[in-house]
């Protein structure tokens, strides 16, 4: 890692990682496959960090990306486990890259069978394939006419083997009636795949979500993403997000503060400046309504959160000074502000939170 002055880090913790990949291999039965899932930079994590963690201590047999780049990516830093791409391959020209980087495509329509089928043909090589089928999450996937008309085209095709048939819950941290339902239609898919003689491969469905709610829906693989960087219930938080003070000041009550002068002290304000803004993935969205720890002590953003810039009210904070660390995500002391909370602030989820933090954020392995 190239050396940062700027005083603005994420500390990743492995050590935290794989309590909770242990977690959650805890919860299979021995014949249950993990794979990891670290699409998005492992969901703002770094990916390569998190899957060599993965692969090195054995808990997952897997890896999920998005895409073919991510997964080169990955096979450029020296990772082994077989790795699903998890979104639809588009242009068909991408499934050569996939090929020759030994990744598992996803088949998510006829067409795109038919052309990973004419692409292997021409490089005489072989490939495994993973097809998608859509059983309520709408986005992408076959019905199952179309996932059974894959298998049967497939079928003749030897350069081409199907390893596995998998669909995506969208609501199984949020409804129970909706996720049984995809499930029993995913079930349905998977019995007239049966029925006709064909082997489905690898059977998965399941995310942090519905491994969790859901046994049954575990199959021979889950999909955990969010569980295993600790954001969600029961899990700890992989990532801490830290800062330090690098500017201090008093000022009057009626101090303007930031763009649009937002903020006016209503007192005597001891006012910190941090080296954090909308660039580095703090959003605008907490300007006068985030938190900051300074040791362990709650201080509120005042005013604006501007790109590389933000001013938190530190008057409660005894001695607070230029140099003083201030975590934005993580614990301090006794108390600690999550990417959840930080999530619920801002109206969204606690993935785009992590998966927005930029690459200007330095990210910290701690071994
Ligand atoms: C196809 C697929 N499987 C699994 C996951 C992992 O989901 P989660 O992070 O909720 O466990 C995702 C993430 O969005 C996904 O798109």
């Amino acid at each position: 890692m190239k050396p940062f002055l700027r005083p603005t880090w994420a500390e990743i913790s492995l050590p935290t990682l794989r309590s909770n990949l242990r977690r959650l291999r805890g919860r299979l039965s021995r014949r249950t496959k993990l794979m990891f899932v670290v699409k998005g930079d492992g969901y703002g994590h770094g990916a390569l960090s998190v899957s060599r963690l993965a692969q090195r201590t054995g808990l997952a047999d897997w890896l999920g990306v998005s895409s073919v780049e991510e997964g080169a990516a990955l096979r450029d830093g020296g990772l082994k486990l077989p790795i699903l791409v998890l979104g639809s391959l588009y242009p068909f020209e991408s499934f050569r890259a996939a090929a020759c980087y030994d990744l598992v495509p996803t088949v998510a329509s006829l067409e795109s069978a038919r052309r990973l089928a004419a692409m292997t043909r021409r490089m005489g090589r072989k490939i495994s394939c993973h097809l998608k089928v859509e059983t309520g999450m709408g986005r992408i996937g076959m019905s199952e006419a179309a996932a059974l008309g894959a298998m049967e085209f497939l079928s003749g095709r030897p350069e081409v083997r199907v390893g596995g048939v998998y669909t995506h819950f969208s609501c199984a941290e949020s409804s129970r009636l909706f996720t049984r339902a995809q499930l029993a239609r995913f079930r349905k898919v998977l019995a007239a795949m049966q029925d006709r003689g064909m082997d489905p491969g690898l059977r998965h469905a399941a995310n942090s979500a519905g491994m969790l709610g859901f046994p049954e829906s575990r199959l021979d693989l889950v999909r955990p993403g969010l569980a295993a960087y600790g954001l969600c219930e029961g899990f700890d938080p992989v990532l801490t997000l830290k800062t330090k003070i690098v500017f201090i000041k008093t000022v009057k009550p009626g101090t303007p503060i930031g763009y649009g002068a937002t903020y006016r002290a209503k007192r005597r304000t001891r006012l910190a400046t941090l080296p954090i803004g909308y660039a580095d993935g703090f959003s605008r969205g907490l300007s006068n309504r985030g938190e900051a720890l300074v040791g362990g002590v709650r201080c509120p953003v005042a005013g604006v959160v501007s790109m590389d810039m933000t001013m938190i009210d530190v008057t409660r904070v005894k001695g607070a000074r230029v140099g003083d660390e201030v975590v934005l995500i993580g614990r301090s002391g006794k108390d600690e502000l999550s990417a959840r909370d930080m999530a619920r602030r801002l109206g969204t989820i606690p993935y785009e939170v992590v998966c927005g933090l930029t690459a200007r954020v330095p990210r910290v392995v701690l071994p």
